[in-house]
């Protein structure tokens, strides 16, 4: 019989119990209804967004997936397949490296030239997530900047709050959008010292977008450098598919911006753009990029395969039929009294406010309906803002919204949920 390492270590007179310390904070989760479960799901090729659910037991089940990250459907796009299969033919499964030993392929090349270019700017660093990106970046700069102080928007992304704690610098965090603190910080502090903003472009909880243009007017006033998260924007908005700073005319206003490849573009990864002695500094100071494996070319293909898509017209045609479906999933909601949070972007949450009464809807949407939404409870959201957060995207039809309305219509009933409250 082989026994676990934590079966030997069971606590011995006043030493660490660590199997009843993993009990405790497990069971804590449990308490608080926000333990995380992951359901078994495998998308179909070419049906999305229709899945099929394996449960605990073994049996299957056809779903239809309400809360991907694949807004526009690009991972079963066949120009991202395509160019996927290509390279994965042309070069193997790894990368095989680093950046700086044999991991830089003709495909990493490609793909930071697309991104510059999505940006307006001169140059992008890819990494292996949004995340990685956001905590290898923003934990660096001190090295870059000696003495810099970042200013934080309050319900930042965890990869900044993560990159930003790691940064061993001073930190200031303003109330959400609040520009008229964040200004007034800024005041506070020395004039000459080196400054970030880092903040977002759409808050993907609520669905709300940051002030970009006052932002960067104070950023002007302060001589602050600015650091966009567009990570749940790119591909979606703007006419090639830039982000918010794009479809505002901001691009150049922004010094660093963060993207993922993971969610329109329906890939993987993450990156950084900006000019191209920033990136050239970050490329050579960031821990996060230069001591580990670089992506798989196959995925860096894919990656530049949807970015190039959907800088063209067939991309705003995606991105058109998106906002359409977003548009009258929101009505439709809004119209039975659901307590949706509007703030217009492509995102539709439905205010729950508690973590079990949450759980309990999603668990029967998906038992009784078919339906595939994740609860989103705290520390993702804060406590009592319990929510159900809708993606529609292209891909979802007439007859699909049409049954998600339904079933929440039904629930909304059978839970004896308040009507005609909208949040935003
Ligand atoms: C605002 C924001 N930034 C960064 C990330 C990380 O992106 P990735 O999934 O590429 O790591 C996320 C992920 O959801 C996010 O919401």
């Amino acid at each position: 019989m082989i026994l676990q390492a934590s079966e030997y270590k069971q606590g011995k007179g006043s030493a660490m119990d660590y199997s009843a310390a993993l009990d405790q904070a497990i069971g804590k989760l449990h308490e608080e209804g926000r333990y995380r479960t992951f359901i078994d799901i495998e998308r179909r090729k070419g049906a999305y967004p229709q899945a099929i659910w394996t449960r605990p037991d073994g049996s299957e089940t056809e779903i239809t997936v309400w809360c991907g990250n694949d807004y526009l459907g690009m991972g079963q796009h066949p120009v991202v397949l395509k160019a996927m299969h290509e390279a994965l033919d042309a070069t193997g499964a790894g990368s095989g490296g680093t950046r700086n030993i044999s991991g830089t392929t003709v495909y990493h090349k490609r793909l930071e030239v697309e991104l510059a270019d999505l940006h307006g700017q001169e140059a992008a660093l890819v990494f292996s997530s949004a995340y990685n990106a956001n905590d290898a970046t923003l934990s660096t700069l001190r090295k870059l900047f000696p003495g810099l102080i970042i200013y934080s928007d309050q319900l930042n992304h965890a990869s900044m709050i993560e990159g930003i704690k790691r940064f061993d610098g001073p930190k200031r965090i303003f109330r959400h959008n609040d520009i008229q603190h964040l200004r007034e910080l800024l005041a506070a502090d020395d004039p000459a010292a080196p400054k970030l903003i880092a903040f977002e472009s759409i808050y993907s909880m609520d669905g709300d977008f940051g002030p970009i243009e006052a932002i960067c007017d104070l950023a002007d006033e302060f001589n602050a450098l600015t650091y966009l998260d567009e990570v749940h924007a790119v591909g979606m908005y703007g006419p090639r598919g830039g982000g918010v700073a794009e479809r505002d005319g901001l691009t150049g206003r922004i010094d660093i911006f963060n993207g993922t490849l993971g969610k329109a573009f329906g890939v993987f990864g993450g990156y950084i753009a900006g000019t191209a002695k920033m990136m050239d500094a970050i490329r050579s100071y960031a821990p996060g990029f230069i001591f580990t494996t670089s992506i798989p070319p196959s995925v860096a293909a894919g990656a530049a395969a949807a970015i190039a898509f959907l800088k063209t017209s067939d991309g705003q045609e995606l991105r058109d039929k998106q906002q359409l479906h977003a548009r009258i999933l929101k009505m439709r909601l809004r119209g039975l009294g659901m307590p949706i949070i509007d703030h217009g972007s492509h995102i539709v949450p439905v205010h729950v406010g508690h973590p079990v009464h949450c759980k309990a809807l999603s668990d029967m949407l998906l038992a009784e309906f078919g339906i595939y939404v994740q609860p989103i409870n705290f520390p993702t959201v804060p406590r009592g803002t319990e929510r159900l957060r809708f993606t529609p995207s292209p891909v979802h039809d007439p007859k699909q919204i049409d049954q998600l309305v339904h079933a929440m219509d039904d629930l909304w009933s059978q839970c004896k949920l308040n009507r005609h409250t909208c949040v935003a």
